[in-house]
Formats: structure tokens, C-alpha cells, sequence
């Protein structure tokens, strides 16, 4: 039975495109995009789930007075309407309480881009991450894919790929690079291992089992 993946979105969309475009060539193995979850009316990557037939859902943050209310909201829609096996935060830019985490252990998985543990953590999103990069001067960034927990950022980490920062970049430039050369790679094959029940949670790390 192919599991069910829900993912949460906030904006642009473009790493969910990369996981309908990977589950259309067949690299989703024993998964399929079940639904995908808005906190914000006007995120064009629901209009990428229309046009690839995928049911899209809003769930305002407005609309609920604090996070456990909203996390509550959410996880009831998740479970209850979608039925989802695996939560993916791709471009989700709200923040969520242990609730989630306690009904989804270790599937729930976020995309952050730089080489966690470095420019991560409260208030380190978006551009502001590659802000930070290039302030600090590093020579390579790029992204991760870690299971997420109470704590932003820090749960055990599944994938990372690098990629350079080169003479002139700017944030815009930067965050380019490391979506197209290791963001829009990495969740697709996060999610198929996920579906393959291919990861292994041991401790901090994560072991990623051969084919079973
Ligand atoms: C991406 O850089 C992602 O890593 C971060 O949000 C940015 C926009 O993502 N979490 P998307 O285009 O909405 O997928």
C-alpha cells in the first residue's frame, strides 16, 4: 500500500514541484502526494497542486489566536481528511507546536537550506539564511532534509548536499543555486527512502537501509 505524503507549503511551491515532477517519472517509489496544505490563501504552489491535479488545502494561521491552536487544526486535517503517513514541510513558514511531532514521530520531514547545523534555528528562513552564509564568508552551503521535533532545525538529519558560493553571489543567487542544485534532489529522494521505509532512526543519526 503506497504511503500517503501531505505537504505543507507557505509560498512559491518550487519544492513541491520538484516532488510532483520526481512522482511523475516513477521516483517517488511507494508514495504518492496525497494533498497539499496551505497556511497562506495565495501561495502559488497551490495553483502547482491544481494543475497537477493534487487536492489543495488552506489553513490560514490568521485564523487561529496562537500556534497549539493552529498545530491542533492542522494535525486533526492530517490525519482525520488526508490520512496522511508522511507530513513534508517544503517552504512551510509557520511555526508548529510538539503536537504535530508526537502524532507524526519521525514523519515529518523539512527542508532547510544550508548544511544544518550551520545559519539554522529561529528566525534563520528564506533568504535570510544565504544573508547569513555570505556575511560569514563560507566557501560551501547547501541544503538539508531532517526530520523535524520540538526543536527548529535540529532533528536527525536524513540528506545533505553541498554546493559552492562563489565570488559575487547575492542572497538571491545563492538561494538559486541551492534550490536548483540541491533542495529540488534531495526531498525527492528524502521522501522515496521515507516511503520505502528505508530510514533508520538511531539516535541523532539516520541510517538509510538497502533496498529491502
Ligand atoms: C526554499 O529555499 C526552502 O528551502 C525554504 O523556503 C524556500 C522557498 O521554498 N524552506 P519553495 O519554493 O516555496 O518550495
Amino acid at each position: 500500500m503506497s504511503k500517503r505524503i501531505a505537504v505543507l507549503v507557505s509560498g512559491g511551491g518550487t519544492n513541491l514541484q520538484a516532488l510532483i515532477d520526481a512522482q511523475g517519472r516513477g521516483e517517488l517509489v511507494n508514495g504518492r502526494i496525497s494533498a497539499v496544505i496551505s497556511s497562506t490563501p495565495d501561495a502559488f504552489a497551490l495553483e502547482r497542486a491544481k494543475n497537477a491535479g493534487i487536492p489543495g488545502y488552506v489553513l490560514p494561521r490568521w485564523d487561529f489566536s496562537d500556534s497549539r491552536g493552529y498545530t491542533a487544526a492542522l494535525t486533526r486535517l492530517l490525519r482525520e481528511t488526508v490520512g496522511a503517513d508522511l507530513v513534508v514541510m517544503a517552504g512551510f513558514m509557520t511555526i508548529l507546536t510538539e503536537e504535530l511531532f508526537q502524532a507524526y514521530p519521525n514523519a515529518v520531514i523539512n527542508i532547510h537550506p544550508s548544511l544544518i547545523p550551520s545559519f539554522c534555528g529561529v528566525g534563520c528562513y528564506g533568504l535570510h539564511v544565504h544573508e547569513k552564509a555570505l556575511e560569514y564568508g563560507v566557501k560551501i552551503s547547501g541544503a538539508t532534509v531532517h526530520f523535524v521535533t520540538e526543536e527548529c532545525d535540529a532533528g536527525p538529519i536524513i540528506l545533505q548536499k553541498a554546493a559552492e558560493v562563489l565570488p559575487g553571489d547575492t542572497p538571491e543567487v545563492l538561494q538559486r543555486r541551492i534550490m536548483e542544485q540541491c533542495e529540488w534532489k534531495l526531498l525527492p529522494q528524502a521522501v522515496s527512502l521515507f516511503c520505502q521505509d528505508r530510514l533508520k532512526v538511531e539516535g541523532r543519526a539516520v541510517r538509510i537501509l538497502d533496498c529491502l
